[in-house]
């Protein structure tokens, strides 16, 4: 499963990414807008950092104009892939950037009906919102389940389930167990992902046991005592 980072703020992203476990990332405009800086500033700096899938959306909401933003925004970097909504005019758009090898991230998916035409729109990515759902007593999960049914049905489709709108970890859980090909994640349900108070606790009793030994890995060198012997 990969995870992509969702979030425009490249000092997170540049944290996350040093852990090496960040595949990509994706944006929307509501997340650039909290940066306050120039778009493409944004999206330029961060496919620098990550070399995976960098999603920047449209702002259009016609064809032509989001053509044009697609072609402006898939410039920027090789690995940008361009954001396009969920309409009649985004999946033309989908299309049409799809057969010219440029990425696409078809958004704002909430139905498995809406999944299959991204696919057959050429989408490298289909995101659908879990957490928006959920939001409104629907299950987000179960949507994610039946996209991956269907998916899994027709070997053509190289769509990938981009699990969006994500907020904790059991979201990512039970998105890797549906086989879901990529969880975007904000920061901070990435960083709860690590996070156990076993894992602490555990790490606390071996260390105050370390402690006692007296011992240092690496003041000790085994390897100079053993030439010396012989
Ligand atoms: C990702 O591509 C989406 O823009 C994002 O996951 C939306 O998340 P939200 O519902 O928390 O705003």
């Amino acid at each position: 499963m990969k995870f992509f980072i969702d979030t425009a703020d490249t000092k997170d992203i540049r944290e996350l990414a040093s852990s090496g476990l960040v595949d990509g990332v994706t944006t929307n405009p509501s997340l650039v807008a909290k940066t306050g800086r120039k778009f493409v500033d944004v999206v330029a700096e961060i496919c620098a950092i990550v070399p995976g899938p960098v999603s920047a959306e449209v702002a259009a909401t016609d064809f032509d104009t989001m053509l044009k933003e697609g072609r402006r925004l898939a410039r920027i970097a090789k690995n940008v892939a361009v954001k396009v909504p969920l309409t009649v005019d985004g999946l033309k758009t989908c299309k049409a950037l799809s057969s010219d090898g440029v990425m696409v991230n078809v958004t704002l998916c909430f139905s498995a009906a809406q999944a299959i035409l991204a696919a057959k729109a050429g989408a490298s990515f289909i995101s659908p919102f879990v957490g928006r759902l959920d939001d409104v007593g629907a299950s987000g999960m179960a949507l994610i389940q039946e996209i991956c049914t269907i998916y899994r049905q027709y070997p053509a489709f190289k769509t990938e389930v981009l699990v969006a709108s994500i907020r904790n970890p059991t979201h990512v859980v039970d998105a890797a167990k549906m086989g879901a090909h990529v969880a975007t994640l904000p920061p901070n349900v990435l960083r709860q992902l690590y996070a156990h108070p076993l894992t602490d606790k555990g790490l606390a009793a071996f260390l105050t046991d370390w402690a006692k030994t007296g011992q240092s890995i690496l003041d000790d060198q085994p390897e100079e005592r053993v030439a010396k012997a012989g």
